[in-house]
């Protein structure tokens, strides 16, 4: 706790904590920054508190919720949104409940079908993406993943071209070709994009059509990234989001969001089952790569020109004076 507290860039970022749906009749404990907090859904959208009761410190999660209150599953003290115990059951009538019973909250809403929570002071009022979703195509939201690996170190895996001739040989990549034509990268209000990239990819998205696809990535935030992806000689678009969630400074959760101009009629577990495929032929990949912590300095490792998005994402993540999940 104490390191992220010195780490603005992601004390004050939005991260996002579970898919909408996930947070229904039940309440949900989640990780963020080392915080363990309670998510439940009351009239008045998703609450975020600190997932310990303040009586004999039992995690909010284990308990229910009752309308707009948690309840917890020892003594049934009962909190509502702001976080105050408004009910003590054990406490004989006409008692006033102590001003202490209070259990910190945190900022919390939801956006393109997410749960985000931010620990500190927001830096705008909702995540950024939005601005940057065209509502005309078909989404599809993928996770949570749980992945042992640093989420810089997941983001930049997300970020590398290079490797998907290798780990997804056959899929997003030939090991036949893996040259990388030279491309640059370009900042646009904060925004980092590449000029595209060529790959030629067997099975792009899980139907088995084999195409030359063009990569663009962008980097939006330290842990909020996206690729775009056009095919030559066709109108189909694909754009997949990926945002993480830093639960511990070697854990992760990672969330997807693809967006398509195509296959309206292609069942969502054909995307989702790729997806899974890809996951874990990177997480044998990320869960072992050392140091666990993205290295920022960059003498660490070596670089080559196609490594130039990743260069970017370091860059960017010591601009911004992320420490948590770096070294
Ligand atoms: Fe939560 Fe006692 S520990 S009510
Ligand atoms: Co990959």
């Amino acid at each position: 706790m104490q390191k992220s507290i010195q780490d603005p860039a992601l004390w004050n970022e939005w991260h996002p904590v579970a898919l909408s749906e996930e947070i229904g009749e039940k309440p949900k404990g989640v990780s963020v920054l080392g915080e363990k907090l309670v998510l439940y859904r009351s009239s008045k959208g998703v609450a975020a508190m600190r997932d310990l009761c303040i009586h004999r410190g039992v995690p909010l999660s284990l308990g229910r919720v009752q309308g707009d209150r948690i309840v917890c599953a020892y003594h049934g003290w009962e909190y509502d949104e702001s976080g105050a115990c408004v009910c003590i059951p054990a406490m004989p009538k006409g008692q006033a409940i102590p001003t202490k019973a209070k259990t910190p909250t945190f900022s919390c809403c939801e956006s393109l079908g997410f749960v985000w929570v931010c620990l500190g002071e927001p830096r705008r009022p909702i995540p950024l993406y939005e601005e940057f979703v065209d509502p005309e195509l078909i989404a599809l939201r993928m996770g949570p993943y749980p992945v042992q690996a640093s989420g810089p170190r997941v983001v930049e895996n997300f970020l590398d071209v290079s490797h998907l001739m290798f780990v997804h040989d056959g899929l997003l990549g030939d090991r036949e070709f893996p040259e990388i034509n030279d491309y640059s990268m370009v900042e646009e209000n904060g925004v980092f994009r590449s000029t595209e990239i060529e790959v030629y990819q067997p099975d792009p998205d899980g139907r088995g059509h084999g195409v030359i696809s063009r990569y663009t990535y962008e980097i939006f935030t330290p842990l909020g990234v996206r690729l775009i992806k056009t095919a030559d000689g066709s109108d189909e678009l694909f754009h997949l989001f990926l945002f993480v969630l830093p639960e511990s400074e070697t854990t992760c959760t990672a969330f997807m969001l693809q967006l398509r101009n195509y296959g309206k009629d292609i069942p969502d577990h054909v995307f989702v089952d790729f997806q899974n495929t890809l996951l874990v032929q990177d997480k044998l990949i990320v869960e072992n790569q050392k140091p666990e912590l993205l290295p920022l300095d960059l003498q660490a490792e070596l670089h080559l020109k196609c490594d130039r998005v990743a260069i970017a994402y370091r860059r960017r993540l010591k601009e911004l004076g992320v420490t948590f999940g770096t070294d």
